[in-house]
C-alpha cells in the first residue's frame, strides 16, 4: 500500500480531489466509486471548486456509490443518495443517469443488491474507488464479521456504527438498522483504491488496516492484498504508524 501522510484535513482533501481529477482528466469516461460520511465532504468541493474554477468535466463520468441505508431514499435527507445530490451531483455536470445509488426502498433487497453488482460490471468495472475508514475499520457498511463478503449485500449494522452516525439522525432510534453495501469482493475488484482517513480517531482502524493481520475483524486490512490502494491520510490518523510505513 502506498501511504501519504498530509498536515491536515484541507491538505488530505485537496490531494484527494487532485488525483480523482487526475482521473478524471486522463480518462474522460471513467467509472469512479464515491463514498459518503464526513471524511470526503472536503474532496467534493475542492471537486466542485475544481469544475466551476478549471472547467473539469464530469458529463462523461460514471459513478457507483459504495452504500445506502434499507429503507431511506432520495427524499429522505439521511439517505446517502441525499447526500451524494447535496456534496456532489447537484454541483457539477455530472449526468444523473450515469450516477448509482443503492436503492434503499426497493421492496426486494436481495434483488436490487444482484442488480446493483450486475450494473457495476456492465459499466466495465471500477477504476478508482474512493473509501473512508469505521473506527472498527469497517470499509462501505462491511463491518467487522468471520468472512470477507463477496459481493454486494445486505448488512446488519454494529452498534458502534449505528452509535457514529446517529450524529447525522435526530436521535439514535432512527438511524436505520440494515444497510445495502458493496461487498468487499467489489471493492477489491476495483483497479484503484483511495482510501482516506483523517483524525485522531481513525488511528487506530489505520494502523490495524496496514499492519495488522488480515483478517475480516478488521475489513479494511483486506486492502493490503490489492496491488493499487493507496491511503490518503492526516497527521492525527497516521500517528501510530512507524515513520518508515510513510512515503
Ligand atoms: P466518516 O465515516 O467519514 O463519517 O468518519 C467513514 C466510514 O464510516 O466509513
Amino acid at each position: 500500500m502506498r501511504i501519504l501522510v498530509t498536515d491536515s484535513y484541507e491538505a488530505m482533501s485537496r490531494e484527494a480531489a487532485k488525483i480523482l481529477a487526475g482521473q478524471i482528466w486522463l480518462w474522460p469516461d471513467t467509472v469512479l466509486g464515491l463514498a459518503t460520511g464526513s471524511t470526503p465532504v472536503g474532496m467534493y468541493r475542492e471537486l466542485i471548486r475544481l469544475h466551476r474554477e478549471e472547467g473539469l468535466d464530469f458529463s462523461q463520468v460514471t459513478s457507483f456509490n459504495l452504500d445506502e441505508y434499507v429503507g431511506l431514499g432520495p427524499e429522505d435527507d439521511q439517505s446517502y443518495q441525499a447526500f451524494m445530490h447535496a456534496h456532489l451531483f447537484d454541483q457539477v455536470n455530472i449526468d444523473p443517469a450515469r450516477t448509482h445509488v443503492p436503492n434503499g426502498k426497493a421492496e426486494d433487497i436481495e434483488g436490487e443488491c444482484d442488480r446493483y453488482e450486475k450494473a457495476i460490471g456492465e459499466a466495465g468495472g471500477i477504476d478508482l474507488q474512493v473509501l473512508g475508514i469505521g473506527r472498527n475499520a469497517h470499509i462501505g457498511f462491511n463491518e467487522p464479521d468471520d468472512h470477507f463478503a463477496r459481493q454486494t449485500h445486505r448488512v446488519a449494522l454494529k452498534e458502534s456504527t449505528i452509535r457514529a452516525n446517529s450524529r447525522f439522525f435526530e436521535r439514535e432510534a432512527d438511524v436505520p438498522r440494515y444497510a445495502i453495501s458493496m461487498g468487499i469482493g467489489t471493492i477489491l475488484k476495483a483497479r484503484r483504491i483511495l482510501l482516506l482517513a483523517n483524525g485522531r480517531e481513525k488511528a487506530q482502524a489505520v494502523y490495524d488496516a496496514v499492519l495488522g493481520d488480515i483478517t475480516p475483524e478488521h475489513p479494511a486490512s483486506i486492502l493490503q492484498f490489492h496491488p493499487q490502494a493507496m491511503l490518503l491520510l492526516d497527521r492525527e490518523a497516521a500517528s501510530l504508524l512507524p515513520e518508515r510505513s510513510k512515503v
